[in-house]
């Protein structure tokens, strides 16, 4: 009977053990300890995480030093931040950037802002996740040109060893482990205190400019009846991006006829009806993004709009949105035109004023962490 009681009391505890092991309230959630701050209007976030790379605080700082890192250069000349600069919105201010052998590569840097809420990567959309793009640019010729072999050994001597231990629990540092930590620092690259969102959430009153601005970057115009820019049609929402809902929108937003476009997705599905289609970037911090487009052919937001007024060039792939989009009633097979007045371009401007956040240009934590180098 006692050795009955014994055995029912030791399963008894062995069950306690277990429950209280395997609660997952008991688990420490790794990325309990970093604060990352987000407007709801932007969406959720948390599932967007990938769930084996949540962000934690020794891993958002790693990704930082990394990110700033010229030792991961072939010359160690040159880390992600030359070419994506936090003054910048993370863009260098360049049509075409040269890697560190000098040689230009095809396409203008891209503004590193609110990633977490975009669902491809790349003009092309040719990456699917952070990681994949935050790898490449190392290994690239025309790039930072350099083999992990070389950027492991680099960064072991340096010390780095005990900050991939504290942030992965992993001795050995890899590429795998690089691209994560760098896709932390950047998922937290969050813009969200522009005087567009100190508008949403009712802490700024916008000028009057300002306020026409932003009701006709987001009005399909219908002629006769609404003035709109047509703009929000694929710069959605307050991220201002192609992305809505697990969707990233590529558009041929009408730069080149058939015969002078880029390739664009096209280059990745194969699929010619995709020719000239390119992701519709956020405009958040546009104002201080310049050149524009995938190949830096506009130097200022006046050009840009001239563009979409009536700089339009024909094509077949040419945007549904742009073809139907004008203030004025246009015969199939015109050239597609806004038909904006004067005031109208530069309330869109002033609106694209809103969207620049100095607290993000200027947050310390996004900033080179190696403070005597100037270079970055
Ligand atoms: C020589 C300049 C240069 C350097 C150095 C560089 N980039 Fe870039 N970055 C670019 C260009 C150009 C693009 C657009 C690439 C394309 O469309 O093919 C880009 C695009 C990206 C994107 C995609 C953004 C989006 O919204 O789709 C990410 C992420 C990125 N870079 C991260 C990095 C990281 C991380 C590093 C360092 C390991 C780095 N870059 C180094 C020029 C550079
Ligand atoms: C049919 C979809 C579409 C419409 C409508 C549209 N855009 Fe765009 N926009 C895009 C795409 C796609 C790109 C990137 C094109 C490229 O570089 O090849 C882009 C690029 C831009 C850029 C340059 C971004 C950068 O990082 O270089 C600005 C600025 C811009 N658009 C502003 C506007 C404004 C303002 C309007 C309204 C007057 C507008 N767009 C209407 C799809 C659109």
């Amino acid at each position: 009977m006692d050795r009955f009681i014994m055995r029912v009391l030791v399963f008894f505890f062995l069950c306690m053990f277990f429950i209280i092991a395997c609660d997952p309230k008991e688990v420490p959630m790794p990325d309990e300890d970093f604060e990352l701050e987000a407007p709801s209007y932007f969406g959720s976030y948390n599932e967007r995480i990938p769930e084996d790379n949540p962000i934690t605080q020794k891993g958002f700082e790693l990704g930082r030093m990394l990110f700033y890192e010229k030792k991961l250069s072939g010359d160690n000349s040159m880390s992600c931040a030359s070419c994506h600069q936090q003054s910048k919105a993370f863009t260098d201010g360049k049509a075409i950037s040269p890697g560190i052998d000098g040689i230009n590569g095809k396409v203008s840097t891209m503004s590193l802002v609110n990633l977490l809420w975009a669902e491809k990567f790349t003009w092309n959309g040719k990456m699917e996740t952070v990681e994949a793009q935050s790898t490449e640019p190392i290994r690239n010729p025309i790039e930072m040109h350099e083999n992990f072999e070389n950027a492991i050994q680099k960064l072991e001597e340096a010390g780095y060893s005990r900050l991939f231990q504290e942030a992965f629990e992993s001795e050995e540092i890899t590429e795998e482990l690089i691209g994560k930590a760098l896709s932390q620092f950047q998922r937290a690259l969050v813009s969200s205190n522009s005087k567009y969102d100190q508008y949403l959430r009712g802490e700024y009153e916008p000028t009057q400019s300002e306020r026409r601005g932003e009701q006709l970057f987001f009005t399909h115009p219908i002629p006769g009846q609404l003035r709109g820019g047509n703009c929000g049609d694929c710069h959605l929402g307050p991220l201002t991006s192609g992305a809505i809902d697990g969707f990233q929108g590529f558009h041929n937003n009408g730069l080149d006829d058939d015969d002078n476009m880029d390739e664009g997705l096209m280059a990745v599905t194969g699929n010619p009806a995709d020719k000239g289609r390119f992701k519709t970037p956020s405009l958040r911090n546009i104002a201080l993004t310049a050149p524009y487009m995938h190949d830096g052919r506009f130097e200022t937001l006046e050009e840009v709009i001239e563009h979409y007024d009536n700089g339009i060039h024909q094509s077949s792939t040419l945007d549904i949105l742009i073809i139907e989009g004008s203030n004025e009633n246009q015969a199939s097979g015109d050239q597609p035109q806004l038909f904006l007045t004067e005031q109208e371009k530069d309330d869109i401007i002033a609106f694209l004023h809103m969207l620049t956040d100095e607290d993000f240009i200027n947050n310390p934590q996004f900033s080179n962490p190696f403070e005597d180098d100037e270079n970055n």
